[in-house]
């Protein structure tokens, strides 16, 4: 890394926890145990890998050779030659080992006294009969249905029905605008959609169904559209292209009774888009053997999941989190899942803590974003409730904070019940860094150390490990079952976005480093990629919404910190010459984002700017627009390449004018 690239971290952080002492059923007893696994799980990684789908999975063939992998190609194979099918590995074996009658999903809705309980007979036979329906709808193995779906149960059920014939799903998050809905959905050539009236969101009603009849207008794809009613809301059905989800479940036809399909191992199982640096988003893909191991795999340790367990994960189903630890892990392993509609604070900021009280929750994985929101209404809501059947608290999506760790701990925790604050990413599958709950000490702020079978490092730009405390580039040198194995119909760009940058290692795109003890401290993306509330947005993409408006001549738009959303968007605006800076104008432009991409991409503030720092060649200089924002003014980095110099000033003459 050059000076001004060096990643500094002003982190101190250095109080320990232990684990509690004895657990006498935990997975990963202590942190010599881990030790020993972890060491054991490189040096025979195929052995471990082989070892554990073994364990975790019902496979109907096993495979042919445990993996195959070239990262410069790249090209990664696990358990070829394996064959299953992940709605059997969820749903079919669990009726025949003595769960018949477990509860697999528990429903809770919008409404306190709005829930359903799926046992696993009953999800099976729901299951079924979707993907009878998929079937007579004409959908076959290796076909794309795309899923734009509020959190009721008929998403999960739809996914699994989807896996259960080979038809890799793609899941999109009902947040997202029509727009983003259609290039999705046009990306991957989706035959059928399936979406919803509506979505109940804390008291509000939110419209989908136009949504998807805007998307659908340019998605030559899609040929049948099934709707799925919640909200109550009027909907437009189109005529021979439109089906209510009751009707079609109703036909006399559809029978409780439908095969899985046999897949091989490295067929693909689901389209998942995420945000880059650049472009359009990126159909990151998984594949059945490699992912439902690691989806089981890291459920299982990491949340010591265990067979009375009720395990709890607020995430949206619409994000990578819901489908790993609310669908496919947790129904992997036969546990009990909550899956929940609303939000963290309705109908008031107790809303959590009533419901892991009501179900008698054991594990609880949310968000910091979340914890700081729930922090700021006090510490009263927490003590409404009994807690008392908690016993491991997680958190993903971006770093916590200290402070909002601590909270946690005292609050939530009771002074004494771990929290695993896992990294990883749409890209992984699954976990990669985090603590075992029984094992691992805890540092607050840290997502500690590898899972086994993860060879994590942090290198230089040149691609050497850097020492202890140093900042540096995070990446992983050896495959693991449930990396993604491409981005959809773009292998090239697969190769662009984690192979180049360090030959041979997969890139993860976030700066860390690693302290004394080999804790892993994750600074942040080391690209032009922006964390709102755990949610991954590309610069480039709101760039080009905003220069999608006619009144926009150049747009640029940095991270700004923003205390419960982690970082929030701060956009610079240059206005064509005609139009004049003014309030209605900047309402306008957040709404075209929020109508291009989707309520979270709509800027913060919007500073207008007549004109940006470039470099002499054209290049907008963020580094120093993010230091702007960050009110780093004082230490501005080289600036000997700006074309105007002058620019500069302005712009922060502007910023402190904002804020
Ligand atoms: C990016 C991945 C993984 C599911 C949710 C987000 C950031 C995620 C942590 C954590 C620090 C984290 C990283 C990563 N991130 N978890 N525990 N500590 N940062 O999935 O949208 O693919 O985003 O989220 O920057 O690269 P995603």
């Amino acid at each position: 890394m050059t000076e001004e690239q060096k990643i500094e971290s002003l982190s101190k952080e250095n109080r320990l926890f232990n684990p509690p002492a004895d657990f006498p059923g935990a997975c990963v007893k202590s942190l010599e145990e881990y030790k020993a696994i972890y060491d054991r799980s490189i040096n025979d990684m195929e052995g471990f890998w082989a070892e554990r789908a073994d364990e975790l999975l019902t496979w109907d063939k096993k495979w042919d050779n445990v993996l195959d992998y070239d990262f410069d190609k790249p090209e990664i194979k696990w358990f070829e030659g394996g064959k299953l099918n992940a709605s059997a590995n969820c749903l079919d074996r669990h009726i025949e080992n003595g769960r018949r009658n477990k509860a697999a999903l528990i429903w809770q809705g919008e409404e306190d006294h709005e829930v359903k309980v799926y046992t696993y007979d009953m999800l099976h036979r729901e299951v079924c009969r979707f993907a009878n329906v998929l079937k007579k709808l004409g959908v076959e193995k290796g076909d794309r249905v795309s899923i734009y779906l509020p959190m009721i149960p008929e998403l999960a059920i739809a996914m699994l029905a989807c896996t259960r014939i080979g038809a890799p799903h793609s899941i999109i998050f009902a947040g997202f605008s029509s727009n983003s809905l259609r290039d999705r959905i046009n990306d991957c050539g989706a035959k059928v959609h399936i979406t919803g009236d509506g979505v109940l969101r804390g008291g509000r009603k939110i419209p989908l169904k136009p949504n998807s009849d805007e998307a659908l207008k340019e998605c030559p794809s899609v040929e049948q559209c099934i709707v799925v009613p919640r909200a109550n809301n009027e909907i437009e059905m189109v005529e021979g292209r439109d089906r209510l989800w009751s009707e079609l479940m109703e036909d006399p036809e559809i029978t409780d009774n439908c095969p899985y399909e046999l897949m091989d191992s490295e067929d693909p199982l689901f389209i998942l888009y995420t945000s880059g640096s650049t472009g359009k988003p990126k159909g990151v893909f998984h594949t059945t053997g490699g992912y439902m191991t690691y989806a089981a795999h890291t459920c299982q340790w990491v949340f010591d999941l265990k067979d009375d367990d009720v395990h709890w994960c607020t995430a949206d189903i619409g994000w990578v989190t819901g489908h790993s630890y609310i669908v496919y892990g947790p129904l992997a392993l036969g546990a009990t899942s909550i899956m929940f509609e609303s939000v963290p604070t309705y109908p008031d900021p107790a809303r959590f803590w009533q419901v892991c009280e009501k179900f008698r929750v054991n594990i609880f994985y949310t968000a910091p974003t979340a914890i700081r929101a729930l922090m700021r209404e006090g510490d009263q809501w927490t003590k409404k409730y009994d807690l008392s059947s908690l016993r491991i608290l997680g958190t993903v999506g971006e770093p916590i904070n200290p402070e909002a760790w601590m909270w946690y701990h005292e609050n939530i925790g009771a002074e004494k019940l771990p929290i695993v604050d896992t990294w990883w990413q749409t890209e992984t599958g699954g976990h990669i860094l985090s603590p075992l709950p029984y094992a691992t000490p805890l540092k607050p702020g840290s997502a500690t150390l590898p899972l086994p079978g993860i060879d994590a490092a942090i290198v230089d730009r040149h691609g050497e490990e850097v020492g202890p405390n140093e900042g540096g580039f995070l990446v992983i040198r050896k495959p693991w079952p449930g990396m993604l194995r491409g981005v959809w119909g773009n292998q090239e760009r697969f190769k662009q976005q984690y192979f180049q940058g360090f030959p041979g290692v997969y890139e993860s795109g976030d700066g860390a480093r690693r302290d004394e003890d080999g804790y892993f401290w994750i600074m942040g993306r080391v690209d032009d990629v922006i964390n709102v509330s755990g949610h991954r947005l590309g610069t480039a993409e709101i760039e080009s919404a905003l220069v999608s408006h006619p009144a926009v001549s150049e747009a640029a738009v940095v991270g700004m910190p923003h205390e419960v959303k982690g970082q929030s968007i701060y956009a610079y605006v240059t206005l064509k010459a005609e139009y004049d800076e003014d309030d209605d104008l900047m309402k306008d432009l957040r709404m075209h984002v929020r109508k291009e991409i989707g309520p979270l991409a709509a800027p913060e503030v919007i500073q207008f700017a007549p004109s940006l720092p470039k470099t002499r060649s054209g290049k907008i200089m963020r580094r120093i627009l993010r230091k702007i924002v960050e009110g780093d003014t004082s230490n501005l980095g080289d600036t000997s390449t700006l074309a105007d110099p002058s620019v500069v000033t302005d712009l922060i003459e502007g910023y402190e004018e904002i804020m």
